[in-house]
């Protein structure tokens, strides 16, 4: 439920709700155990937005080139792996699209390395991949980027503890406090029934959400998979969400 705020010139602004059950994880989930030293110790308090955050300009949109969604593309040789394209919509709660709006992606290289200053991994990088991929939705609230299938890693969580291959994404929506970070899975990973991040989404729709949908119109002949991803942001009153992490 939200309570929307009329500003002294006469504007709307929309105050952030509490988020519907089940959608979100926990910020402290046991199972995801370095959510016990960083969750917020106290409740925290909703604040309206301000007019500036309503009506400031979105980001990036002309900083961004046709070379930033192609991930195949950003070095002179091809990076090693499995080509694949994921594409989708992005959409609000009533299911209009949201165009021109900024979307960026992180992963691993097909062996399941980043290129961060503190990957552990030993694993090789790829000279050819940074993974690292922005665009901006069409007209029709529609993106799509070209990378490489990511890698699973080990991350130290507990024994033997290995996350599912995924994308990280960011999107900004309409300004930037509706921000929302979080990842895509892939179909049928054997790792999903084990992952403590995947599992902190109580609800098992919410969850399915998450994990695209293998699309053979989307797939290209003797060139790449195809995978469809929709996003569902929830409008001008959307609830802030953030992960209780980042790089992961
Ligand atoms: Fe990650």
């Amino acid at each position: 439920m939200t309570t929307d705020v009329t500003s002294r010139s006469g504007l709307v602004l929309p105050t952030y709700g509490k988020p519907p059950e089940g959608n979100h994880p926990p910020l402290d989930f046991p199972g995801y155990r370095s959510t016990g030293l960083r969750h917020p110790k106290k409740p925290l308090v909703l604040l309206p937005q301000r007019l500036t955050e309503v009506t400031g300009p979105l980001l990036g949109a002309d900083l961004i080139t046709p070379n930033d969604a192609d991930l195949t593309t950003q070095h002179d040789g091809e990076p090693i792996g499995q080509r694949i394209i994921v594409s989708g919509r992005v959409l609000d709660s009533g299911g209009t699209p949201i165009p021109d709006t900024l979307l960026e992606i992180w992963q691993t290289n097909a062996a399941g390395r980043y290129r961060h200053s503190r990957e552990h991994h030993p694993a090789p990088l790829d000279p050819n991949f940074d993974g690292i991929g922005r665009c901006i939705t069409d007209s029709a609230g529609r993106y799509r980027f070209v990378t490489i299938q990511p890698g699973s890693y080990p991350w130290g969580n507990h024994y033997n503890a290995w996350r599912p291959a995924h994308i990280h994404f960011s999107l900004f929506g309409r300004a930037f406090t509706q921000r929302i970070v979080t990842q895509m899975y892939f179909p049928g990973d054997p790792l999903l029934p084990l992952d403590p991040i995947y599992n902190s989404v109580p609800d098992d729709a919410a969850r399915e959400r998450m994990v695209a949908r293998f699309d053979i119109e989307l797939t290209q002949p003797e060139w790449a998979l195809g995978y469809n991803w929709d996003i569902v942001l929830r409008g001008r009153s959307a609830t802030f969400f953030e992960e209780p992490h980042d790089a992961t």
